[in-house]
């Protein structure tokens, strides 16, 4: 198996390299924003609970999160690896990962942090805001989100630099041109694993 983090502030593009990620290495996408904005759009009681933090660009708390992703991972035994998008956030959920993929006789093999300016963050996501409407794309909620980030998120880079897995990537290029930093670090990962 192959286990990768995406990492990076909101805006960076995980969602966007996730994709092409998926479609070049088969992975498994596990994004913790994508099943909590689905728990919410079903109104479950999880998702009733969620919402009060997202609108606030707060953390979800770390039990919630935590108990979401040990189901995904049961869920597909056969993979050949997981991209975790938006997942660890803190300290807390990086050490619940690492126990529950030794579970599985897995691990995390690499950690992408994607580098991107902060005021070209606040531009994407106010563009995407003003086109595709994520509720949380508004420039209060923004702010926020970029401050937890910064408080309790920037952490579990240091977490995975200290087991020599990451490995910052250039996140300001085009698409494309990031996308190919991405595979050189992957393949480059791949062959010494
Ligand atoms: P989540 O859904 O994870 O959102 P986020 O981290 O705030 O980041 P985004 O999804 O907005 O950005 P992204 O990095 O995926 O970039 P994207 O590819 O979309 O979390 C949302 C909320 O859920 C959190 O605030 C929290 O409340 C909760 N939550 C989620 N996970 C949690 C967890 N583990 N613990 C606790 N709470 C949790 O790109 C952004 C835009 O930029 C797009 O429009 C895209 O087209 C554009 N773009 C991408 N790349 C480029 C490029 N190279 N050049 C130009 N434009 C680009
Ligand atoms: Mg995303």
């Amino acid at each position: 198996m192959f286990n990768l983090i995406l990492f990076g502030p909101p805006g960076s593009g995980k969602g966007t390299q996730s994709e092409n990620i998926i479609r070049a290495y088969q992975l498994t996408h596990i994004s913790t924003g994508d099943i909590l904005r689905d728990e919410v759009s079903r109104q479950t009681a999880l998702g009733l609970e969620a919402r009060k933090y997202m609108d606030n660009g707060r953390l979800v708390p770390d039990e919630v999160v935590i108990g979401m992703i040990g189901a995904k991972i049961s869920e597909n035994p056969d993979t050949r690896g997981f991209i975790f998008d938006g997942f660890p956030r803190t300290e807390a959920q990086a050490v619940a990962l690492d126990r529950l993929l030794a579970g599985h006789q897995t691990s995390i093999d690499l950690l992408l942090s994607l580098e991107v300016p902060e005021a070209e963050l606040k531009e994407r996501l106010l563009k995407r805001g003003r086109i595709s409407g994520r509720s949380d794309d508004n420039e209060a909620v923004i702010a926020k989100r970029i401050a937890e980030y910064k408080e309790k998120t920037e952490a579990v880079a240091t977490y995975y630099d200290k087991q020599s897995k990451l490995k910052r990537i250039q996140g300001d290029l085009s698409i494309p041109e990031t996308f190919g930093l991405i595979r050189e670090a992957v393949d480059s990962c791949k062959k010494a694993v």
